[in-house]
């Protein structure tokens, strides 16, 4: 079959690395068109047979009815001789389809609905077609947006949307080829009521208009995961001249000040791994709903409330959304069973800006924690399970439940044992030049370990063989040469830990120069089982339930749910209530239910709380909590 050049081009660009490392040994030669093939096993589309490149975006935004309505208009390219593209939907409403300038109608099909995936959308093409134009309205339980009351959010006024697209949701929010391994550009039109801002992942606003109609650009191509959008009443402020805070209007102020090092970060990000490629870097702090700490939208890292901790201790997750703008959003996972690749980079790189920015004894408190992280995660998984290699096997599954904390921790574990063993420097050159070359490129585990015998280890066989590299990403479990992580703020922790279960009351205890991080070990340290009059000493003396640390609160609930300790029962419900954040929900419920009347009062409080979640967090906790809705 004969390409043409363009498409060849394009092709070329978005799935060079699928194609060396998949078929490269085999082939020979990467250029040979016939060795190419796209592998997703989570989107329907062909893109070696026509895909898009370009996407226009004209939607309108209504929360009376909670839908998006517009249409979406794709620049495409395609081999010639294709007679169809492939786009990924759910639970999307296809209304009308036209080719070209919108007057030539397109006859189009939906495909039967599968299990995670949605429905394929089929349009037919004509020879030389160069534009698709979708019209379609979301349904009222589109996955990936979360449509707020007004009391759900922190001013009470007005209602909010947000979007979480990663993994698979954005085609529950517009149609478009989603998987990672699919690059477009694009421009948008979003209109929203009045009183209502619109942000999205690409050039933003910095204030209101009086129309109530915002026009986005993202310049540089993103695969669609990383499609975002948030309405709300929204508020802008700087943080330095790259950077600065959406929040709503009573929020903007604190989150100023708590993400203060921003543009510090982004200087120390630059000079360790090169430019920021994405023009600003902006963050914007959701309603508490919100189901992740952060995602890495492109150019407007998406964060919950819950890490405005009041002192700056929870930045590490600017610092890891940030990373993302290299690892991820620069250099993407091919597909879904590479997540690694995504995060085990970024947390490589989040604690090397931390470390930068604090000191080492800082990041070795966060690695450590890290690494507990990884031994618990281990444990629940078994040390043998499938889930637990860094290279996944999520086909025929939702790829929501492989994504663990395998991938971020043993992946952050892999990569410091490859710098620590052909030294920092080295590692760092590497990494830059790893940046450099992939830049809007697609990575897989194996293209990735070629790039590492040639360019670290310079093909030494025997190094290689030593550091087992194959272990580490084909195998199970933690390998013996994990770097071991040293943590000398962490060794006084334990001697106070120590020193309270030898009798000092909890109040005379050494902690005044604690941070977050070693109340974190300190109680995550804790006996399982304490009386009630040492969970109350502990409760007089510290006061964890009301912190206003969510960290810290959450580490303590573990203990007030597992000891039955009553007293901080409000304070638990009260967070409950208020939080979405699927990291802390998961532990609690996932604890309530190791009892019957733990259970008992999950259910009690899910019921009220349910609501208040976005849908990636009640798919978590009803698996839980074996919730079939008939308790509504
Ligand atoms: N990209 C992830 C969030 C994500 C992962 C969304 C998988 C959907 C599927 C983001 O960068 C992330 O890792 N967030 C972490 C924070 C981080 C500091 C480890 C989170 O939300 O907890
Ligand atoms: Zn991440």
């Amino acid at each position: 079959m004969k390409l043409k050049p363009s498409f060849f081009l394009y092709l070329v660009a978005f799935s060079f690395l699928v194609i060396s490392c998949n078929d490269f040994s085999e082939n020979g030669d990467p250029s040979d068109s016939s060795a190419m093939k796209f592998e997703d096993a989570h989107s329907f589309a062909k893109p070696d047979q026509a895909f898009a490149k370009h996407l226009d975006l004209d939607v309108k935004v209504d929360f009376e009815n909670r839908v998006i309505t517009g249409v979406a208009s794709y620049e495409i390219e395609m081999r010639e001789g294709a007679e169809e593209i492939i786009f990924d939907t759910k639970d999307l409403r296809i209304e009308k389809v036209t080719l070209e300038n919108g007057e030539t109608p397109a006859t189009f099909s939906l495909g039967s609905e599968k299990e995670f995936l949605g429905q394929p959308l089929s349009i037919n093409l004509k020879p030389g077609t160069k534009r698709v134009n979708i019209t379609f309205s979301t349904s009222p339980g589109a996955e990936a947006l979360q449509w707020l009351t007004p009391e759900q959010t922190a001013g009470k006024e007005q209602p909010f949307l947000f979007t979480q697209s990663q993994a698979i949701l954005a085609r529950t929010w517009l149609p478009c080829q989603d998987g990672p391994g699919m690059r477009f550009t694009y421009n948008a039109k979003v209109e929203v009521p009045v009183e209502l801002m619109a942000v999205m992942s690409a050039s933003n606003p910095q204030a209101k208009n009086n129309t109530g109609i915002y026009s986005f650009e993202m310049k540089q191509p993103i695969p669609a995961y990383l499609m975002a959008m948030a309405v709300g009443d929204i508020e802008f402020k700087p943080v330095g001249p790259r950077t600065g805070v959406y929040a709503e209007p009573s929020v903007v102020d604190a989150a100023v000040y708590e993400f203060g090092e921003m543009e510090d970060m982004l200087k120390v990000a630059e000079n360790m791994y090169g430019p920021y490629r994405w023009e600003r870097y902006d963050l914007i702090v959701l309603p508490p709903s919100f189901p992740f700490g952060g995602m890495e939208n492109p150019r407007l890292t998406f964060a919950t409330p819950t890490v405005i901790a009041g002192d700056r201790s929870l930045t590490a997750l600017v610092a890891h959304e940030l990373a993302h703008s290299w690892s991820g959003n620069l250099v993407t996972n091919a597909n879904w069973n590479d997540f690694w690749l995504n995060e085990g980079f970024t947390v490589y790189f989040e604690r090397r800006i931390m470390e930068e920015l604090y000191d080492r004894s800082y990041t070795e408190m966060l690695a450590m924690l890290g690494f507990q992280d990884l031994e618990e995660t281990m444990k629940e998984l078994g040390p043998q399970s499938r889930d637990t290699h860094l290279k996944l096997a999520l086909d025929g599954r939702n790829p929501d439940d492989g994504m663990t904390d395998i991938a971020y921790e043993k992946g952050y574990f892999f990569l410091r044992l490859l710098e620590e063993t052909v030294g920092r420097d080295k590692f760092d050159a590497f990494l830059r030049n790893y940046f450099e070359e992939n830049a809007f490129k697609v990575m897989t585990s194996e293209a990735f370990v070629e790039e590492l015998k040639t360019g670290l280890f310079d093909g030494d066989s025997t190094r290689i063989a030593e550091i087992g590299i194959n272990d580490w990403i084909y195998g199970p479990g933690l390998p013996h040469n994990c770097p071991v992580v040293s943590s000398d703020r962490f060794l006084e922790v334990n001697d106070q830990l120590e020193a309270w279960q030898n009798g000092t009351k909890a109040k005379d205890l050494k902690t005044a120069s604690w941070t977050t991080h070693e109340w974190l070990h300190f109680i995550r340290h804790l006996p399982a089982e304490m009386k009630r009059k040492d969970m109350k000493q502990l409760d007089k003396a510290f006061g964890f339930a009301a912190s206003g640390n969510s960290e810290i609160q959450a580490a303590w609930f573990i203990h007030v749910i597992r000891n039955e300790y009553s007293k901080n029962y409000g304070e638990l419900e009260d967070f409950l209530m208020r939080v979405g954040r699927r990291k802390f929900l998961k532990p609690l419920y996932s604890e309530m239910a190791k009892s019957q009347s733990g259970l008992e009062m999950a259910r009690e409080i899910y019921a009220q709380a349910r609501p208040n979640y976005h849908s990636v967090s009640t798919g978590t906790i009803d698996e839980i909590l074996k919730w079939d809705g008939s308790d509504l």
